[in-house]
């Protein structure tokens, strides 16, 4: 059975996830079966990295989404809007969504999952975290026997590059990031990695996640690197720490009550610490739970390849099931697992 993908967006992680779709040769065969139909874009007229067949580009992106042909919209143009608009649309019009865009999924997670549960319709979203680490769906599935208790990461590869080449060359954090931005790790409005705001996105999804609750993107409290200077990380370095921006999801238990303690901030990490060698665009989560005592997932955090090979084991993954289920009947269950709230914490 073949696959007919419409995709919205052709930015760094656009025009990755192209080249592999369109490169299917020594990859897995699920992917022979699947063809980008249609490519939304800003502008036709944009040079690009990538040569795609002119007749598949279109700048109406509504089209796309209401397109009677396409199976699953692949939402990759990022902030909040019109791209919720338009991955509800894409539910609404039956389409099965893969999305990498983490500030919609932490704030409106709740409101595209019961659409996708209506509609019957699968909405992934492992490139939100992560890049090209596999976090989500093993937080759904592959750790689902463990009761889990903390999660702490370093989810923001343009700031974790930053904070190494500061404190392994004491470069300037402004050079610094403008390296970040050309090597397309950081976001269109490189404030929201600065400031935090893209790693609190991040734990808000990874907590909904492994604490099976809604977790409301506002609870995280959120402090970002800008105010980090060289005389910080040299204090840090003498004191035998490395200043990481870490992403905390924290389950506090007492006898009457469970709350979560959820925060992102610079933090010191003892230099022994797993996480105080994850170095330059790498991105570290380490999930801790039981019986499983602590896992660690570590691997490229951001950039076009790894990010995209998350966004095409996503499509992959809903053509498997489709391919595997003609009845729909395994849907349930597999819908089932999204972060849309199993009671409050
Ligand atoms: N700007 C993000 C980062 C991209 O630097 O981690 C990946 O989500």
């Amino acid at each position: 059975m073949a696959f007919k993908i419409g995709l919205l967006g052709l930015g760094t992680v656009g025009t990755g996830t192209a080249d592999i779709l369109f490169n299917p040769d020594g990859r897995h065969p699920l992917l022979q079966n699947i063809t980008i139909s249609q490519v939304g874009v800003k502008s036709l007229e944009k040079k690009r990295n990538i040569d795609l067949p002119s007749e598949i580009l279109t700048t109406d992106l509504e089209a796309i989404v209401t397109n009677p042909e396409i199976d699953i919209v692949v939402e990759l143009i990022g902030g909040l809007e019109p791209a919720r608009s338009l991955i509800l649309k894409a539910i609404a019009h039956g389409k099965h969504v893969v999305t990498a865009n983490k500030a919609v999924i932490a704030r409106y997670g709740g409101e595209i999952f019961a659409a996708a549960n209506e509609a019957k319709v699968y909405v992934l979203s492992e490139a939100a975290v992560g890049g090209g680490i596999p976090i989500v769906e093993p937080l759904k599935q592959s750790l689902g026997a463990n009761r889990l208790e903390n999660i702490i990461g370093i989810v923001n590869g343009t700031t974790n590059y930053i904070l190494t080449e500061m404190t392994e060359k004491g470069s300037d954090f402004g050079q610094v990031l403008k390296v970040a931005q050309d090597l397309g790790y950081a976001e269109a409005d490189p404030t929201a990695d600065v400031e935090g705001y893209d790693a609190a996105d991040k734990i808000a999804i990874l907590a909904s996640l492994a604490f099976g609750c809604l977790v409301k993107r506002e609870d995280v409290y959120c402090e970002g690197i800008t105010k980090i200077t060289s005389s910080d990380i040299n204090y840090a370095e003498k004191l035998g720490f490395v200043i990481k921006l870490l992403a905390i999801a924290h389950k506090v238990q007492s006898t009457t009550e469970t709350q979560l303690q959820l925060r992102v901030h610079p933090t010191f990490v003892p230099t022994s610490h797993p996480l105080a060698n994850v170095n330059g665009v790498n991105n570290a989560i380490l999930v801790e739970g039981s019986p499983l005592g602590q896992v660690m997932f570590y691997g490229p955090g951001a950039g076009s390849g790894p990010t995209a090979s998350a966004v095409v084991a996503d499509i992959m993954n809903i053509v498997g099931v489709l391919n595997t289920d003609k009845t729909g009947d395994n849907l349930d269950s597999l819908l089932s697992c999204s972060p849309q709230g199993q009671g409050q914490i």
